[in-house]
Formats: C-alpha cells, sequence, structure tokens
C-alpha cells in the first residue's frame, strides 16, 4: 500500500534515532567521536531506515552532565568538531532525508555559563534575575531529581549571598523563565539552530523549565502562564521552519501529560515519550503478562491530531520505573537488574534490552517488534539495533552511553586513538565487539541489524501506526498483546508474545466487507478469517506477527 503521509507532518511516522556525538565515531583518532565520524555513518542509518536524528547535546560544556550542563548555547564543543562540521553534517542529513534534531536545554545552565558567572558576581546585573534566588528557600522543598548526588534542590552560593534553585546538580542552576529577556534569549538561540537546518528540538525537563512560570504568584498578572509559554515556543517554531517540532520529556502521569500536548488543536508539545507505556511494558515483560500494557495503550490518551507519542524501550538516562508502585518495581528489578549496582537512583535500571533479556534474541526481537507496532513515533537509542550490551564497571546512567560498536576490534572500530582518553570504555564480554559489532552484522540476513531493517521498512510502510487509532484486541491468551490500528480503509494487525510459552489465539478483528485475508508481512503467507470473522493462530514463545488486512483482489509487497 502507498504511504499517504504528507511531509509536513514528516514525524508521524519517523524513525528517530538519539545519538550522542562523542561516542559514535572518532573520525581523527584523538579518542573522542566527532560530527565528521557521524556524517561519514549517515549512510549507515540511512539505511537502518532513521529518518531523525536526535542529538544529545554537543554544545560547549563543563562535561559535568554528559554535555547537559551548556557554558555557551551558540557553539559546538571543541572536541566535536566545528561549526563547518556541523553544517556539513546537516546538509548530508538532509540529502540522505534524515531531519535532524537536537536537546533543547533551557532549565538550567552549567554554573560556568557567563550569564550565571555575572549573575552570582553582582546582585545588579541584568543576568542575576535569568536564575532563581532566595534568601530563605521555603521549609518544603521538592526532592532533587538525582537523590545521590545532592541532598537539597537549594544551594548557598558564597559569592551570590544568596541560595539559588537546581532542580538537577548543584553545577546546574535554574533559569528563571519569568524574566523576559531571558525568554527572547531562548527563541533566539532556538531560531540560531533552526536557521542551521536543524528540524525542531528535544526539549529537556519540560515541567522543571515551566516551574517558575507557575510558581511566582507575586508577578502573576504579569507572566505568560507556563502553558501559554510553551504554546508560544511551538508557534515560533512552527513560524521559522513550518514542519519543526518539539519532542518533550514530560515523565508525569498520562492525566497530566496530556496538557502538555495543548488545546485540542495540539499547539504545544509536537510529541511527548510515553514514560507510563515504557514502564508498563518492563512490568508486564517480568510477568510475562500482556495486561500492564494493554491497559495503559488503553488509558492512554489519544494526542490531538498534530500530535503525536514517542515510544521507546531505552534512552539515554537510566530505565525509569518511578511510575510503578514500590512492589511493582521490585519484579521488574528481581528480573531485570537484581544487583543494585545495576540500579540508580532507587528508581531505575543502568542496563541495556539484550543483557536484561539474558541475551534470548527471540524476546528481543519481540519486544523491538512491539516497540515499532505501538501506536506512535518509534525512538531508538544508538547501538540498540544491533543488540549492544551495558557496561557493567562504569557506574549510574553512563553504563549504556558507551563507544558505538562498529567492527569487532576490541576499540569496536569506534576510534584509532588511545582508549585510556575514549569518553567510555568500550564494553567487553560476550555484549563486546568481537560478538556484537555493526559490520558482522551489516551482511547477515538473519543478524538483529537485518531484522531491525525489516522493522524499520516494515513501519514506514504502515503509516497507520503513525497515524491510525488503535485497538486493544480481546482474545483468550494474557501473555498475548493483539492490536488492531487502522486509518482510513487501511488496517494493521500486530500480535506479540510476551511469555515463554507458546499461546493459541483467536479473535476478532474489524473487516471491512468483502473477501478479506490477512497476509503476515514477514512471511508473506495469508490467513483467511473464519466464517464468522474471528482468526485462530498459534504464536510460538517470544512470537510476534504482523498482518495487514487485505481484500483477496491486492496484492502485498511483504
Ligand atoms: C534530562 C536528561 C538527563 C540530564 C538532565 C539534566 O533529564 O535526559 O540526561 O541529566 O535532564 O539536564
Amino acid at each position: 500500500m502507498s504511504a499517504k503521509a504528507t511531509s509536513d507532518v514528516w514525524w508521524k511516522n519517523a524513525v528517530v534515532y538519539c545519538l550522542d556525538v562523542e561516542t559514535f565515531l572518532d573520525s581523527d583518532g584523538d579518542g573522542c567521536g566527532d560530527l565528521k565520524g557521524l556524517t561519514d555513518r549517515l549512510d549507515y542509518l540511512a539505511g537502518l531506515g532513521v529518518s531523525c536524528l536526535w542529538l544529545m547535546p554537543f554544545y560547549p560544556s563543563n562535561d559535568r552532565d554528559d554535555g547537559y550542563d551548556i557554558t555557551d548555547f551558540y557553539g559546538i564543543d571543541g572536541r566535536l568538531g566545528t561549526p563547518g562540521d556541523f553544517a556539513e553534517m546537516i546538509r548530508t542529513a538532509s540529502d540522505r532525508g534524515i531531519r535532524v534534531v537536537a536537546d533543547l536545554v533551557v532549565n538550567h545552565t552549567s554554573d560556568q555559563h557567563p550569564w550565571f558567572q555575572a549573575a552570582r558576581s553582582d546582585r545588579d546585573s541584568p543576568y542575576r534575575d535569568f536564575y532563581v534566588w532566595s534568601d530563605d528557600p521555603p521549609d518544603n522543598p521538592p526532592a532533587p531529581t538525582f537523590p545521590d548526588q545532592e541532598t537539597s534542590v537549594w544551594t548557598f552560593d558564597e559569592q551570590a549571598g544568596q541560595y539559588y534553585l537546581h532542580r538537577f546538580y548543584r553545577h546546574q542552576p535554574d533559569l528563571n523563565v519569568t524574566n523576559p529577556k531571558l525568554r527572547d534569549e531562548i527563541v533566539k538561540m532556538m531560531g540560531f539552530w533552526l536557521q542551521l537546518g536543524m528540524s525542531g528540538f528535544r526539549v529537556d525537563a519540560v515541567p522543571f523549565l515551566l516551574e517558575t512560570l507557575g510558581v511566582d504568584a507575586a508577578e502573576a498578572d504579569s507572566l505568560p502562564d507556563p502553558h501559554t509559554y510553551l504554546r508560544e515556543l511551538r508557534a515560533f517554531v512552527g513560524r521559522r521552519t513550518g514542519d519543526g517540532i518539539l519532542l518533550g520529556e514530560v515523565n508525569l502521569p498520562f492525566e497530566q501529560q496530556t496538557a502538555f500536548f495543548g488545546s485540542d488543536y495540539g499547539d504545544e508539545l509536537t510529541m511527548q515519550f510515553d514514560f507510563v507505556g515504557m514502564q508498563q511494558l518492563y512490568l508486564g515483560l517480568a510477568r510475562g503478562d500482556a495486561r500492564p500494557l494493554a491497559a495503559a495503550l488503553t488509558a492512554r490518551p489519544t494526542p490531538p491530531d498534530s500530535c503525536q507519542w514517542a515510544s521507546f524501550v531505552r534512552n539515554h538516562d537510566e530505565l525509569t520505573l518511578d511510575k510503578l508502585s514500590d512492589d511493582e518495581r521490585r519484579e521488574v528489578f528481581d528480573a531485570f537488574g537484581p544487583d543494585p549496582s545495576m540500579q540508580v537512583f532507587g528508581r531505575g535500571l543502568a542496563r541495556r534490552l539484550p543483557p536484561m533479556m539474558g541475551g534470548d534474541e527471540r524476546r528481543v526481537r519481540m519486544i523491538y517488534s512491539l516497540l515499532f507496532a505501538l501506536p506512535g513515533t518509534p525512538v531508538l537509542f544508538y547501538g540498540e539495533e544491533i543488540g549492544m550490551g551495558e557496561h557493567p564497571d562504569v557506574s549510574g546512567r553512563q553504563a549504556v552511553r558507551t563507544p558505538m560498536q562498529w567492527t569487532p576490534d576490541e576499540s569496536g572500530g569506534f576510534s584509532r586513538g588511545p582508549a585510556d582518553v575514549f569518553p567510555a570504555p568500550v564494553v567487553t564480554g560476550v555484549f563486546g565487539p568481537g560478538n556484537v559489532n555493526v559490520a558482522d552484522q551489516l551482511n547477515d540476513p538473519d543478524s538483529l541489524l537485518s531484522f531491525m531493517q525489516r522493522l524499520t521498512r516494515r513501519y514506514r510502510s504502515c503509516p497507520e501506526l503513525g497515524w491510525g487509532s488503535c485497538e486493544v484486541l480481546s482474545q483468550p491468551s494474557s501473555a498475548v498483546l493483539a492490536l488492531q490500528t487502522s486509518w482510513d480503509d487501511a488496517s494493521v494487525i500486530t500480535l506479540h508474545n510476551f511469555a515463554d510459552v507458546a499461546a493459541e489465539v483467536r479473535f476478532r478483528p474489524t473487516l471491512p466487507p468483502g473477501d478479506v485475508i490477512l497476509t503476515e508481512l514477514a512471511s508473506g503467507s495469508t490467513i483467511r478469517p473464519d466464517r464468522d470473522g474471528s482468526v485462530q493462530l498459534r504464536l510460538e514463545p517470544y512470537d510476534h506477527s504482523w498482518l495487514r488486512v487485505t481484500d483477496t483482489s491486492s496484492r502485498e509487497i511483504t
């Protein structure tokens, strides 16, 4: 069938791929990944079916939070290359049909940012009010986001003679978006990167960013409300680009998340990560039971037409399980990360999927098939496509941010420079480059990489997954998730077995009138529904199946 998606809403069925330039490919042998290295591998990403790159921060930084502690919003970290290299990368990506978005980190700056330096050294500095100060912090402050590193979100600054707010580390003072000059600076900076060809931003820590607009009651009359401000940012991106996006990090329950899409027209965040669905997925995987995810999908609000959910099974942070109950989180920890060294902040896991699944590739493939089958836009974290593991000796969130594994060499083909200056050590052992690398998998039709290539192609050929509405089909097996997603007159049914035992399922999809068959998209085999419209099939342990609903007169390309 033909994709009817129009290009100005390209993100509805994009395949998003997140990477950090410093760990992707080092082109000059200095031990650090760089923009030239990334540019060199854009053909690889295009071959994988990636249509949108999300770049983790590449700006000059104090490098105490992997680049999320920015010291200059307008620059490129010198280790990664030059502005010229950046422009070449964007141009080449565009030539290969790949859009580029990057982290917009404006909840805070580094404490080394010139704004903070000016602010802390002079109460009368115009930058003083770019940050949030207090002589007497409130009695019940919110808990720090990184509880193993910080005990409070307020820290006293000797030089400033006041406390300042920091939701994250103390070296990342929070910006105060109630200040109109700061708001002007933020859009100017966004405009700069959009002008260089970016297609939008992944917006870091959105609720925290908007927080000061919600709490500064004294000035409430003169301030935009938080959602008005977010609407202004989206409108700005729209005006400057026509089709640019804001992909927001909003880890809140669905009821609160939905407000961040904006009004019925969807005029705030274009996309939001589905943190709740991700966590219910892992709970279900731990139990071999698809019902937690089915319930989350049923409860998940339908975004406005101009918005979208972004699905993921791994990102660059801890695999957070903060929305599960304590008992549920314990179940997931017991199943996938029982050793305390695998856990972070008491709420998440510092592991990648294949080691968590004990290297069981049937299960890993089932989960990625499901990621692409979920209604929304799938987001991959680099290395997932080849089944990379984490580095167990690297502590905290950094464990999953190791160099990309291109070849079987010890360095994974990441760099010819000295390993001791790599931004993180290369994984060793079972999941190290000797066993897991791009080169070996590229030409192997049975590899995970080849499977992922077929998956991205299949996802793109099923635009209803990005555009349509989805229904959980009832059937007898609690281990199976059966979804039917329909858009216009097209419809695809996907089945995923969460358990290590085979399942016989019978379900009754919505079928068009006429002589209907279901075509299994991986094998090309067909199934004819029974006279009563029901369909029976068997799923092997951790099996999956995508079925396109067609009438017998059309021929599917599988
Ligand atoms: C976001 C990022 C995380 C970073 C934090 C502070 O949560 O995903 O990596 O440490 O913001 O910028």
